[in-house]
C-alpha cells in the first residue's frame, strides 16, 4: 500500500490520460473508466484499474476526477449511474461556461454528491508539474480536504465557493488566448503574403507579445478608476493605425475579417465620442450595458 489517497478518473482523452499518469507517478492508486475502454490500455499496464462500469468507477473512491469534453458529456456518462454519486466528491475538470458549471454543481448536489469545479490552464504536457496551475471553486471544506491529492496534478488556485468562479477565471484566460493566437495567425499570413516565414518574424512577434504585460498593468488601475484620459494614446490615433493595419492586409490579399473587426470597434468608439480619449475607452463600449 502506498498510503496515498486512491482516486477515480473518468474520461481518458489526452488530459485525463496525463492526469492518471501523474497520479500513478506520485503513488496514488487509480481506478479509471472511459467510453472507449482501449484508451485505458497503457494506463492499466502501469497499474491503473479499469472499472467495468461507471457505477463501479464511482463506487471505488470518494474522490472522482472528471475529464470530459464538456458538461453535457458529464450528464451522458453519469446520469445512468447518478445514484452512485451520493457521498462522492466529484472534481469536474471539464471546461465549460460558468453557468453550466453552476448547473452541474446543483445536479451533483441533488444526487447527494459534492462538485468541485476546475479550469486547467495548461496542456496535458503541463500535468504533473507543480508550477502549472488549475483554478478551483466550490465548497471550501471538501476542496481543502482533497487539495494535497489534487496537487499531484498541478498547483491549485482556489477562487471561492461559487462553483462558476473556476470556469469564469478559465474563460477570462481563454478569451485572451484565442484572440491573441488569432492575431499571431494574422501576422503569419501577412508575412507569408510578403515572402516571409513564421520563423523569419518570430523574434519580432515574440518581442511584440512580450510588451503586453506592461500595457496590462498600466491600464488596469486606470480602467478601475474610470480614467480614460488620452494624453499619449488617443483613440483617433489608434483609429488611423488600425486602418493602416487593415489596408496592409487587404493590399497583401490576405483575409481581412480580423483587422476589419478591430477597425469596426475603433470606429464605434469614435462614433461614441471617444476620439480624444485613451483607446482604453473601448472597454466602456464592450461592457455590459447598465440600464
Ligand atoms: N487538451 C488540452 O490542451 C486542454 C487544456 C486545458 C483544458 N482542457 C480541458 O480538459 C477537458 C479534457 O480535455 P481533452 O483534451 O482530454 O479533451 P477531449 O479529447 O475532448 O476528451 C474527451 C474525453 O471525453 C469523453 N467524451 C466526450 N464526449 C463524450 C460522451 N458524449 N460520452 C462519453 N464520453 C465522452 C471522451 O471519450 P472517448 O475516449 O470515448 O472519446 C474522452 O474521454 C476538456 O474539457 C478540455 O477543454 C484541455
Amino acid at each position: 500500500m502506498s498510503g496515498k489517497q486512491s482516486v477515480t478518473v473518468i474520461g481518458l482523452g489526452p488530459m485525463g490520460q496525463a492526469m492518471v499518469q501523474a497520479f500513478l507517478d506520485k503513488g496514488h492508486p487509480v481506478t479509471v473508466w472511459n467510453r472507449t475502454p482501449s484508451r485505458a490500455d497503457a494506463l492499466v499496464a502501469r497499474g491503473a484499474v479499469l472499472a467495468g462500469s461507471v457505477e463501479e468507477a464511482l463506487a471505488a473512491n470518494e474522490l472522482v476526477i472528471l475529464s470530459l469534453t464538456d458538461y453535457d458529456a458529464m450528464y451522458t456518462v453519469l446520469e445512468p449511474a447518478a445514484h452512485a454519486l451520493s457521498g462522492r466528491v466529484l472534481v469536474n475538470l471539464s471546461s465549460d461556461t460558468p453557468e453550466k458549471t453552476r448547473a452541474g454543481a446543483k445536479w451533483v448536489a441533488g444526487h447527494g454528491g459534492v462538485q468541485l469545479s476546475g479550469g486547467v490552464t495548461v496542456p496535458p504536457s503541463g500535468i504533473g508539474k507543480p508550477e502549472s496551475s488549475t483554478f478551483y471553486s466550490g465548497p471550501r471544506g471538501p476542496f481543502e480536504t482533497h487539495r494535497p491529492t489534487l496537487e499531484a496534478l498541478t498547483g491549485t488556485d482556489y477562487r471561492g465557493e461559487d462553483p462558476g468562479l473556476a470556469a469564469l477565471f478559465y474563460q477570462i484566460g481563454m478569451v485572451m488566448f484565442w484572440t491573441s493566437m488569432l492575431s499571431y495567425w494574422q501576422a503569419v499570413a501577412l508575412a507569408d503574403a510578403n515572402g516571409l516565414t513564421a520563423a523569419d518574424i518570430l523574434p519580432h512577434a515574440t518581442e511584440t507579445m512580450a510588451t503586453m504585460p506592461n500595457f496590462l498593468s498600466f491600464y488596469a488601475a486606470r480602467i478601475d478608476a474610470g480614467e480614460h484620459g488620452g494624453d499619449v494614446d488617443r483613440l483617433a490615433m489608434g483609429m488611423a493605425s488600425v486602418e493602416h493595419v487593415l489596408h496592409t492586409n487587404a493590399d497583401a490579399g490576405v483575409d481581412t475579417a480580423l483587422p476589419a473587426a478591430v477597425a469596426d470597434l475603433f470606429r464605434r468608439g469614435m462614433e461614441a465620442g471617444h476620439a480624444t480619449d485613451s483607446f482604453s475607452s473601448l472597454v466602456e463600449l464592450l461592457k455590459k450595458p447598465k440600464n
